[in-house]
């Protein structure tokens, strides 16, 4: 019994506290260095307290990304249960830097009044690409759950080029075609930035440096589109939340082409903003653009221990 007891001492003494991995994917680990950074202070400001009982609270949760996964649709129908709480805005607090070196007490007052059950959500695209945010969101709470919701890299690259494309057209600026975008000297341009942003396994790394695979939901944001209901059901149970969202929270739209929300009887689609036509790509050129990120993509379905159906 002495030596049962012993051993147990020994083993619990001897075990790292490493993060969790998918017991067969060791291989797949990123060498971690223990995160080692002060906690963010939050200076014994109390948060501000409505008369209504209602008070901010730091996030629980945070979307980290990726930019153009579907981070609106996935906030905006988490936010359909009773215990979420989702800040309006992308914040931008970890990832630039004036806001960051406003503090914890500025992050905290950006959120919403939420009720002492709630969970307050946070969604900021950016945060998934930028390297020194995973050790800031650490430093603010080692315990945050995250939510990542991807798509097919190809598909997120047009819809990079669409936003931009969008935008530049409101400020009246010209926008390359798509195709001198995509290739230089008839090859994939590995300038092009929104390339970088759907190399996932790149950025995934980053975060699995400070968090444990079992702090990261990854969410299929082209399935969220096609049938948003299993996607926010599996959400559910990785926040631990009570089940509610149910069938009856959404209808198709045909003119919009995409699901809609119903909250309490209250119909509502996203903006038009979302869900807007790309352009139409060459079929050699989007052979190209699968073949670039087929080795990417099979490292970053290594690192979380699940697959995608990406082309
Ligand atoms: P597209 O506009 O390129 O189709 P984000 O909110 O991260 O910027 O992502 C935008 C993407 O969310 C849209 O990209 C769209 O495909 C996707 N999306 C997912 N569910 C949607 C929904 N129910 N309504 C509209 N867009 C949705």
């Amino acid at each position: 019994m002495a030596a049962f007891i012993l051993g147990l001492l020994f083993f619990v003494t001897q075990s790292p506290p490493v993060p969790s991995w998918p017991a067969d994917r060791s291989d797949a680990r990123p060498s971690l260095s223990p995160p080692q950074a002060d906690p963010l202070p939050l200076n014994d400001s109390s948060p501000s307290a409505h008369p209504n009982g209602t008070v901010q609270q730091l996030p629980g949760v945070i979307i980290i990304g990726v930019r153009k996964g579907g981070t609106r649709a996935l906030i905006e129908m988490l936010s359909l249960h009773s215990a979420v709480a989702a800040a309006q805005n992308e914040v931008h607090f970890f990832d630039w830097e004036s806001h960051f070196q406003r503090g914890l007490p500025w992050y905290l007052s950006q959120m919403p009044f939420s009720y002492p059950g709630q969970t307050t959500v946070e969604k900021t695209p950016a945060y998934f690409t930028s390297a020194k945010v995973p050790e800031r969101v650490w430093r603010m709470n080692p315990d945050v759950k995250l939510l990542l919701i991807l798509r097919d890299p190809t598909e997120r690259v047009l819809s990079d080029y669409t936003q931009v494309y969008h935008n530049r057209l409101q400020k009246n600026k010209r926008m390359q075609p798509i195709e001198s975008v995509l290739l230089q000297d008839g090859e994939i341009n590995l300038g092009y930035r929104a390339l970088n942003r759907s190399l996932y396994y790149v950025h995934i790394e980053n975060w699995l440096r400070y968090f444990p695979l079992d702090s990261i939901h990854v969410v299929d944001g082209d399935q969220l589109i096609r049938d948003p209901l299993p996607e926010m059901q599996e959400v559910e149970r990785f926040l631990e939340l009570e089940p509610q969202i149910n069938a009856s929270n959404f209808y198709f739209n045909k003119t919009k082409g995409f699901y809609c929300l119903r909250d309490h009887g209250r119909e509502r689609c996203l903006h038009d903003s979302k869900g807007r036509a790309h352009p139409r790509v060459d079929p050699s050129i989007l052979q190209k653009l699968f073949r670039y990120f087929h080795e990417p993509n099979r490292k970053f379905f290594e690192l979380v221990g699940r697959t995608f159906n990406w082309n």
